[in-house]
């Protein structure tokens, strides 16, 4: 008789599963028993991971539904269909992200590392709360990155108009990402949904090396000293099933440890004008 395994039950969706970090995330859950949802933007690349993750898991309880979270109608498109497709939401990681080197707008008019990496995540989490409070106890990860701490928020310049560099745009978007964590964990206290974020360390992924500037050159040239993939899914995975971490939210983690985030993070203050930019540029009406 087999044992049942930890994630058993439970229903997790990973964005950007496709690739680097999430796609070993993916498989480490589905090997756990997790009915595991695939968020990718490209639906070849998403069914080649498919045929992956599936075989790493019970096969039947592997999915794919395509997300582009550069489009705000796309991100609303996929929470649509997940509600309709799954009674159950035990495990939000939001772990998509870029670096673009050279400004990119969305057709919603956002710069699109800041609407790939935070705004869409911060969208999608806010559609799928109901299923995660239904579920709850649950959980939202949110994959940030050490670069946070070289970003900053310039609530008068949040679409780098005035400027613009792949590596601040990067750093900024995963500062927006910490913050959004903590007060997402705030406003969730009593719900049963906690909320944690992660920086997963420097791994070697496909992240950056389409960047035709400096941050894709670093990419390329540091890949032999950096972490498998495998390695850089070992927090998120502890974050989405630790059973120790049952209460445990509004923390950043590396390594699988709590560690203290940039100074500027922790700025309540701007925690809640981050969100209030956030509902206009999504022009939702309802979060959390
Ligand atoms: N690698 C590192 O050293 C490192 C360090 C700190 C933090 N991180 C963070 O870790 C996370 C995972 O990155 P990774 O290193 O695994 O890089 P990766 O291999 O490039 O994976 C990134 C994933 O995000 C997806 N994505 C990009 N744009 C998207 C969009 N518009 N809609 C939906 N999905 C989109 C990519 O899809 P496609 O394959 O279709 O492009 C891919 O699946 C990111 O948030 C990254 O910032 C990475």
């Amino acid at each position: 008789m087999s044992l049942p395994r930890p994630m058993q039950g439970k229903t997790v969706v990973i964005t950007g599963a496709n690739s680097g970090i999430g796609k070993a995330t993916a498989i480490q859950l589905a090997k756990m028993g997790a009915t595991t949802v695939l968020a990718c933007r490209d639906k070849e690349k998403g069914e080649t991971a498919l045929g992956e993750v599936k075989k790493a898991g019970d096969s039947a309880a592997v999915h794919l539904m395509i997300l582009d979270l550069a489009s705000q109608e796309s991100v609303r498109q996929f929470a649509r269909e997940f509600e309709s497709r799954f009674r159950r939401l035990d495990v939000l990681i939001n772990n998509a992200g870029v670096v673009l080197n050279k400004r990119e707008m969305t057709r919603d008019k956002i710069v699109t590392a800041f609407a790939v990496n935070y705004l869409s995540p911060f969208l999608l989490t806010n559609l799928l709360l109901p299923r995660l409070v239904a579920s709850a106890p649950s959980r939202v990860v949110n994959v940030t990155s050490a670069l946070h701490f070289k970003g900053h928020l310039d609530f008068k310049d949040l679409q780098g108009k005035k400027s613009y560099k792949g590596s601040d745009s990067y750093a900024q978007s995963k500062l927006a990402m910490v913050l959004f964590t903590y007060e997402l964990a705030r406003r969730l206290k009593v719900t049963g949904v906690t909320a944690n974020c992660v920086n997963p360390g420097a791994v070697a992924t496909n992240l950056g090396r389409s960047d035709a500037g400096l941050l894709g050159a670093v990419m390329l040239v540091t890949t032999p000293f950096l972490a498998p993939a495998e390695k850089g899914a070992e927090t998120p995975v502890y974050l989405a099933s630790a059973p120790e971490l049952a209460q445990v939210t509004g923390k950043y983690f590396v390594d699988k440890k709590q560690q203290v985030s940039s100074h500027e993070s922790y700025d309540q203050i701007e925690a809640r004008e981050l969100w209030d930019a956030s509902l206009k540029l999504t022009k939702m009406s309802k979060t959390a």
